[in-house]
This record gives C-alpha cells, structure tokens and sequence, in this order.
C-alpha cells in the first residue's frame, strides 16, 4: 500500500453493528483508519451521497461481516492505494462507490475506501460529484437491460426519484423520445430537457397514452414503493401504457410484482455493472451536459435529519453528507 502517514489516526464514521431499522442501530462514532485492500483506493470524503439502499443495509439486505458503514456514493481526495493499482495516485480528486461489504466503514466517513472509481474533471466540484455514482450506474445499467435505443419510446415512471432522473436524461442523450411522470418538483426541468411529462398517480396510464398518442414501447419503473398510497398499482397501469406486454417493463424498486406480473426488474435481468461509464458522465456533469440536482446537504452529527427526509420518500433531489 502506498498512503500518506495516517494509519494510526481515528476517523468518525455512521454505521451499525446489529441489523434493523436504521434509526435504530445506526449511530456516529470514531473508529481506526481503514486500509485498502488490493485493487481498492482510500479516499479522504469531501461528500457522500445517500440512497435508500442505505437504509435497506442496515436491515440486512447483502449481509455480511459487521460493523459496516453507510454512504455509497463518494466524492473526495485519494490519500492512500491498494496494490495493483495503477490508474489514480495519491492527491487526486475522484468519485465513486464505497466497498460497503469489504470494508468497515463506507462513505459517510472522515474517510472511505472505494471498489469503484473515476476521476475527477477540473471543473466538477465535490457536492456535484458525489451526487453521481449510484444514479449513473442504476440507470445506465436499467436502461441497457430494457435495450433503450435512438428513436425508441420510453416512459420513466417517477421521475422526480435521482434514479429515474439520470435515466431521462441517459434515454435522452442515446436518442429516445422520451416521457416522464414526475410531481412538481422536477416537472419543468424534465419539460426543459426534453421530456413530455405527466404527474404520477391516479389516471397516470391514460394521461401517458394521450400524451403519447398511444402506447409507448418500453417503460421503466423507479418509483419508489410504500412511501405513498398513489404508487400502489402502478406497475399493471405500465403494461397498458405499454401495449400489455409486461416484458417491455423493467422495475428497479417492486421486485415483488416480477412474478406476479412478469414484469423485468434489475435484479432478474443480471447484466454487467455500468462502473465503467461513471467518468464519461461526470466529464458531462462538468460540461454542464448531466445532473443530478442536490436538495440538502448535512454534517455527519445532523445524518438524523438526512435519514428522515430520505425515509418520507420525497427527499426532492439527492441527500449529501459533507464530513469536512
Ligand atoms: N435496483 C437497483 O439497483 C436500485 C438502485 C438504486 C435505487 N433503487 C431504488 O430506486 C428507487 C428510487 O431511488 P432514488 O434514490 O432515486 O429515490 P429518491 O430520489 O429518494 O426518490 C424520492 C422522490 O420520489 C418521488 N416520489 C415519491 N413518491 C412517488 C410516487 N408515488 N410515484 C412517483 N414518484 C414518487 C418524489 O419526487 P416528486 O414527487 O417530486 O416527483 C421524491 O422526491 C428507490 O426505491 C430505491 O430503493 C434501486
């Protein structure tokens, strides 16, 4: 390992050592430095992204050893790298996603190790890279699985969600016409970028079908489930705006409604994982060509208020905790 001279320091990080709900079991505390492993990097964490997959960690999904850390998208400083590493060195700026499961601690931390990484473009600042990660890598991966190509119509439902934003924008950028459900919050930048937009929930297929003139080709579903009653059902009123083939809806949240409706989802579908396009789209970010908007930014010692507007399911934009 190469690294600064900080192996004996404490560093603080958010995690949890027993399974259950987060606001239960997780809690700030100090903790050794982490040492990367072989092909991992340390990066000292100027931001960290949230998502409710943090919170889905702490209640055991990909269980593993303990304690283990939250924040898994992260933006800051290498200070240390792993053998065989070879493509950033110490002092450069990256984002990327924390090794939740190989490590102790993840990216809402002083410090994080990452299993993913790009560099940092001149122009991209840390707030704005930290939004990145997740979102890019969902969408772009969803949207390869659903095989969104130019001139295809899709529909993006809950597109107001950071997931369901990057992918209006990914299906746009590859040549999609495309439209979105949203609530007001991100409507008319959705309308600006180049979608048709409708508000979700009751009489959501047929405004969709009228707005597109009839079916659409494909849709995909990043609506988050159980956080409000409008979203119950929503994925049969899919498969009609899709013509009533349900193989031409892919869903990253209700991975319940796969069998019951045969409908696709992201975690049937398999597929590489997109890590790879991270740099193309943060140099996007950079050219002011892609974004994630972000709705608050916390310290570590106020994650409390973070997890409690990201539990209500409208957190209107990407949540960040900024350690430094
Ligand atoms: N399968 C995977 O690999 C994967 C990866 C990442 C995330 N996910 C899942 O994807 C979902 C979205 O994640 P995220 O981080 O993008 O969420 P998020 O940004 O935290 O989503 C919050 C937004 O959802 C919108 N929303 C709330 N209720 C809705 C409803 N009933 N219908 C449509 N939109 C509604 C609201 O926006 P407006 O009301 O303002 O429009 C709210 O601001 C989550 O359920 C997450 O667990 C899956």
């Amino acid at each position: 390992m190469s690294a600064n001279d900080s192996s004996n320091t404490e560093i603080r990080a958010i995690r949890f050592h027993t399974y259950g709900e987060p606001a239960d079991v997780l809690r700030l505390e100090r903790t050794d430095m982490p040492s990367p492993g072989a092909g991992r990097i340390r990066v000292a964490v100027a931001a960290c992204g949230l998502n409710p997959a943090d919170w889905a960690l702490c209640r055991g999904l990909f269980p593993g050893a303990l304690p283990r850390g939250i924040g898994l998208d992260v933006s800051g400083v290498v200070d240390a790298v792993g053998e065989g590493v070879t493509d950033v060195a110490v002092g450069d700026r990256v984002l990327g996603a924390a090794d939740y499961a190989g490590a102790p601690v993840a990216g809402a931390s002083d410090f994080a190790i990452l299993d993913h990484w790009a560099r940092m473009p001149a122009n991209l600042d840390f707030a704005q890279a930290a939004a990145l990660p997740m979102a890019v890598e969902t969408a772009y991966r969803s949207l390869d699985q659903l095989r969104v190509t130019a001139g295809q119509t899709l529909l993006v439902h809950g597109a107001g969600t950071m997931m369901g934003f990057a992918a209006v924008q990914i299906a746009l950028l590859r040549g999609a016409r495309v439209f979105a459900t949203a609530g007001d919050t991100y409507a008319e930048r959705l309308r600006a970028l180049g979608a048709k937009v409708t508000a979700y929930g009751n009489g959501m297929a047929e405004r969709v079908l009228q707005m597109a003139g009839g079916p659409v080709e494909l849709a995909l579903d990043t609506a988050p489930v159980n956080v409000s009653s409008a979203v119950s059902g929503a994925l049969p009123d899919l498969v009609r705006v899709v013509g009533g083939d349900p193989r031409r809806v892919l869903t990253i949240v209700d991975f319940a409604a796969v069998a019951k409706l045969g409908v696709r989802s992201t975690l049937t579908e398999g597929g590489p994982f997109r890590w790879d396009v991270l740099g193309e789209f943060a140099q996007l970010a950079a050219e002011g060509r892609f974004t994630i908007p972000i709705a608050r930014s916390f310290t570590l010692d106020d994650w409390r208020t973070a997890l409690d507007i990201s539990r209500s399911g409208h957190a209107r934009g990407k949540l960040l905790l900024l350690p430094r």
